[in-house]
C-alpha cells in the first residue's frame, strides 16, 4: 500500500515524506535506495502542516544475503513509501518463527511475534503496566506457552487468578478474535498444579507444606521485623551451645524458653507466628522436584493470606528453588512473581523479607537457568537491581510519572518518543523493548484458557485507588507482651493506635555526592520529627514562618539557625536595607516568631537542622497494618511540602506513614503512651491534643 513520497532533505540514515495513505507512529515502511534495495523504515514523528502531513522516518536498512546492511547512498526524492510488508519487517528485524508465541505486530497484516524461551531462562523479563491493562492476561499468556514447550515455571499468584488457566476460555467477545490470532480455546487442567496453605486450602489444590529444618540465619530472616540486639542476643545464645545446623520452630522454641532474659517472651512470639503459618513441617513437605517438572507450572496460591506470611512463602520457596537449580536437582525454569513490587520493594517503599532473595536471583539467577518474570502496577516501587536485571521489559500502559522516570532511568534504549506511546498504550497493546534490538508494538493475542482477573470495567474505579496507595507502616517490635511486662501499675486497657506522619523522600546534595533522604513531618502539627535518643523529637514553632514573606522567612530562618544576632549582623549577612529590616523585624516580633535578648534577637522557633539531618529516622516501613487503628492525619499532604520547602531539597516522592503507639490505660484512670517500636514513654503526645482526640478514652 502506497503511503506516500518522500519529500526534502534525505540523508542514509532518515528521510521525511508527505504522507497521503493512513500510517501511525512506530508503523514500519519501506521505500527503495537508489541502488534498488528494498529498505525498512520506522515512523519516527509524524506532523500535520496547514497544507500537509510529514512523517519522520528512521531507516532500519535492507537485507543483502544473510546479512543487515544500511543504504550507502542518500534517498531520493520524490521516491514511494509503502507499508513494510511482513516478510520484510520480518527479515530486517530477524524476528523468530519459533517460540513463545505471544501475539501479532501492531500494524503489521499478522506476523506472529514469538519471544525465545531461552532468553527468558537466562535473562529475566518484566511486565510493567497500570492495573487493569493486561499484565496477568500477557502472563497467562506466556504461560500457556511455557507449557506447550514444556518449560516448568513457579508463579507467586497473591491474587489467586491463574488457577483459571485450567479451564478452556468461554468469553464469548474473546473467541470471536480467536482466528485472527490463529488460537483455540483450550484448558491446562492437566498441566496446573494449585498450591494452598492451610488457611486458603481450596478443592483441588495442595497443600504447600515446606520442610521445616531451618537455619537460625533462616529463621532470623523470616521474622518480620529486625529483632532489637537483646532479642537478637537471645537466639544467639539459644543455638550457641548446640551442634545443630538446623532446627524445627519446636526445637528452637524450647531453647529459647530456657534462656533468662526477659526479651525472650518478644522472640517466643514471634516463633509462634512462623509456627502458626503452619507452612513448615518434618514430613511430606513438597521438594523443588515437586514444583518444578517438564510440562508442569505450580501456581502458589496466596490469596487471602496476611502480607508477611505471604513474604515469608516467597522467600523460603524462592530460597530453597534457587539451591535445587545450583545444584542441578530440577531443570531450568522460571519463576514469576506477580505484584513483585510487595516482594522486592525499592528502598524508601517499605522491607520485604524476600528482597534480599529475589535480589540475588535477579543478578546470579541467568547463571544456573533460573529465569525471573517480575510482574507489577508500579515500577517506581520495586528494588532497582531487580527491574534493571530484566533484559526484556514489557511494557503496557504506564501514566503514573515516578513510574515513567523510574522505568526510563533503569531501562536502556527508551526513547522520548517510546516514553509518549507508553502512556497512551490500549489495553492488551504492549511495548516490548529487549526481545530484539527494536521496541515492538505487539497486539497480545487472545488467552486460549480462561483469564479470572478484574473484568476492564470494574477495575477502571479501582486503578485510581491504587495510584493513591500510599500508605506504609513502622513495624512495632515492642508487643503486647513487652508492654504488660513492663507495665507498672494495673492496666485496665491497652490499644495499639498509629500516628500520622508525612514521609518526603528528599534530595541533599552532599559532599559524597547525590543522597536520598526520609524527611518526616508531623500529620497533626506540621512540625519536623526526627529521633533522638531513641524518642520522636520534634521541631517546635516552625508552622509559624509558613506564610511568611521571602525576607521575613529568611530572617527567622537565619536567626533559628545561627542563633542569636544583632541587628547589623542580620542586615549585613541578609544583605537586607536597614528601614526595610527594622519593618520585617517588627512583624517578625509582632507575630511571637523572633524576640529581642538585650541588643540581639533571636528566634522562638527551636529547629536545628544539622540536629534533624543527623537523627532522621531509620526504621524501615511496610506497606500494611500490624494491628490496631490508623489515626488519620489533620493536615493536608501539601502542608508537608509547604514545611519541607524552607529548607529547600527537592521532595521525590510523599507518603503518608504511620508510626505505632501502645495506649495504656490504667486502673486509675490515667493515660500513658508508649511508643511500640522503643518501648520508650512518650510525654509529647500524652499532652497533645492527639489522645483527646480519641473516642476511645
Ligand atoms: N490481550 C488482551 N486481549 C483481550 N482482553 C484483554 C487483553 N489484556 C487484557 N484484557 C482485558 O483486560 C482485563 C484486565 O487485564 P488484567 O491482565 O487482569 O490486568 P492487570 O494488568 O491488572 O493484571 C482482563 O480481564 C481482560 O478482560
Ligand atoms: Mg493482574
Amino acid at each position: 500500500m502506497l503511503v506516500g513520497r518522500i519529500v526534502g532533505k534525505t540523508a542514509t540514515e532518515s528521510f521525511n515524506f508527505e504522507v497521503t495513505g493512513i500510517i501511525r507512529k512506530m508503523d514500519f515502511v519501506a521505500t527503495r535506495d537508489p541502488e534498488r534495495h528494498w529498505v525498512l523504515g520506522r515512523i519516527d514523528d509524524i506532523i500535520q502542516q496547514e497544507d500537509q502531513t510529514l512523517a519522520t522516518v528512521s531507516v532500519l536498512g535492507y537485507v543483502d544475503k544473510d546479512a543487515i546492511k544500511m543504504p550507502r547512498m542518500p534517498f531520493k526524492p520524490n521516491s514511494f513509501v509503502y507499508k513494510a510488508d511482513d516478510g520484510l519487517i520480518k527479515r530486517v528485524l530477524g524476528l523468530k518463527a519459533t517460540g513463545l508465541y505471544i501475539g501479532l505486530l501492531d500494524g503489521s497484516e499478522g506476523l506472529k511475534i514469538y519471544l525465545d524461551p531461552k532468553q527468558l531462562m537466562t535473562k529475566h523479563m518484566a511486565i510493567l503496566a497500570k492495573s487493569g491493562f493486561g499484565k496477568s492476561y500477557l502472563a497467562g499468556v506466556i504461560l500457556e506457552e511455557f507449557i506447550e514447550k514444556e518449560i516448568p515455571a513457579v508463579v507467586i499468584d497473591p491474587h489467586g487468578e491463574y488457577l483459571t488457566l485450567r479451564y478452556p476460555n468461554k468469553k464469548q467477545e474473546e473467541i470471536k478474535y480467536m482466528p485472527v490470532f490463529d488460537v483455540k480455546p483450550k484448558g491446562y487442567s492437566k498441566e496446573i498444579e494449585l498450591y494452598c496453605l492451610d488457611k486458603n486450602l481450596t478443592e483441588g489444590a495442595r497443600r504447600l507444606k515446606l520442610r521445616g529444618k531451618l537455619t537460625h540465619q533462616e529463621i532470623l530472616d523470616m521474622l518480620p521485623f529486625r529483632l532489637t540486639s537483646t532479642q537478637l542476643s537471645v537466639i544467639y545464645t539459644s543455638v550457641m551451645d548446640s551442634e545443630k545446623q538446623e532446627y524445627t520452630l519446636d526445637e528452637i522454641k524450647r531453647e529459647v524458653i530456657k534462656n533468662k532474659s526477659p526479651s525472650k517472651w518478644s522472640v517466643i512470639s514471634v516463633l509462634d507466628l512462623l509456627k502458626s503459618t503452619g507452612l513448615f513441617d518434618t514430613f511430606g513437605y513438597i521438594t523443588p522436584a515437586d514444583l518444578v517438572k517438564k510440562g508442569k507450572i505450580s501456581i502458589i496460591n496466596l490469596k487471602g493470606i496476611e502480607p508477611d506470611i505471604q513474604q515469608i512463602v516467597v522467600y523460603k520457596l524462592a530460597k530453597d528453588l534457587f539451591n535445587a537449580r545450583k545444584m542441578n536437582k530440577i531443570p531450568p525454569f522460571v519463576f514469576i512473581v506477580e505484584e513483585a513490587h510487595n516482594f522486592a520493594p525499592e528502598r524508601g517503599f517499605g522491607e520485604a523479607i524476600s528482597s534480599r532473595i529475589l535480589r540475588t536471583i535477579a543478578s546470579e539467577g541467568r547463571k544456573f537457568g533460573m529465569g525471573l518474570g517480575v510482574i507489577t502496577q508500579r515500577p517506581a516501587r520495586i528494588d532497582k537491581n531487580v527491574l534493571s536485571q530484566c533484559s526484556t521489559q514489557v511494557f503496557l500502559r504506564v501514566t503514573n510519572p515516578n513510574d515513567i522516570k523510574s522505568v526510563t532511568e533503569s531501562v536502556e534504549g527508551i526513547t522520548k518518543g517510546l516514553e509518549a506511546q507508553i502512556k497512551t498504550l490500549p489495553i492488551g497493546t504492549a511495548c516490548v523493548v529487549g526481545a530484539i534490538e527494536q521496541p515492538l508494538l505487539v497486539n497480545v493475542r487472545i488467552k486460549r484458557s480462561e483469564h479470572s482477573g478484574a473484568p476492564a470495567s470494574l477495575t477502571e474505579k479501582f486503578k485510581e485507588q491504587e495510584e493513591d496507595a500510599d500508605t506504609l507502616y513502622f513495624y512495632p517490635k515492642f508487643l503486647e507482651e513487652d508492654v504488660k511486662k513492663h507495665a507498672t501499675k494495673d492496666l485496665e486497657k491497652l490499644k495499639l493506635v498509629y500516628y500520622p506522619l508525612y514521609c518526603l523522600r528528599c534530595k541533599f546534595n552532599t559532599p559524597e555526592g547525590e543522597k536520598i533522604d526520609n524527611i518526616y513531618v508531623d500529620g497533626f502539627s506540621g512540625e519536623l520529627v526526627y529521633s533522638k535518643n531513641d524518642t520522636l523529637t520534634r521541631t517546635s514553632g516552625i508552622t509559624k514562618i509558613l506564610d511568611l514573606e521571602m525576607k521575613e522567612k529568611a530572617v527567622a530562618l537565619f536567626l533559628t539557625t545561627y542563633g542569636m544576632a544583632s541587628f547589623d549582623t542580620i542586615s549585613k549577612k541578609l544583605k537586607i536595607k536597614d528601614t526595610q529590616l527594622m519593618d520585617i523585624i517588627a512583624r517578625l516580633k509582632k507575630q511571637g516568631i523572633i524576640s529581642m535578648d538585650g541588643m540581639e534577637f533571636k528566634s522562638n522557633i527551636n529547629a536545628n537542622f544539622e540536629e534533624i539531618l543527623e537523627n532522621q529516622i531509620t526504621e524501615t516501613t511496610v506497606a500494611y497494618k500490624y494491628a490496631g487503628d490508623a489515626i488519620s492525619p489533620k493536615l493536608k499532604k501539601e502542608i508537608a511540602t509547604k514545611i519541607l520547602d524552607i529548607f529547600n531539597p527537592d521532595a521525590v516522592e510523599k507518603k503518608l506513614c504511620y508510626y505505632p503507639y501502645w495506649l495504656l490505660i490504667l486502673s486509675d484512670g490515667t493515660v500513658e503512651v508508649v511508643d511500640a517500636i522503643t518501648g520508650e514513654k512518650d510525654e509529647y503526645l500524652k499532652s497533645s491534643n492527639f489522645i483527646e482526640s480519641l473516642k476511645i478514652l
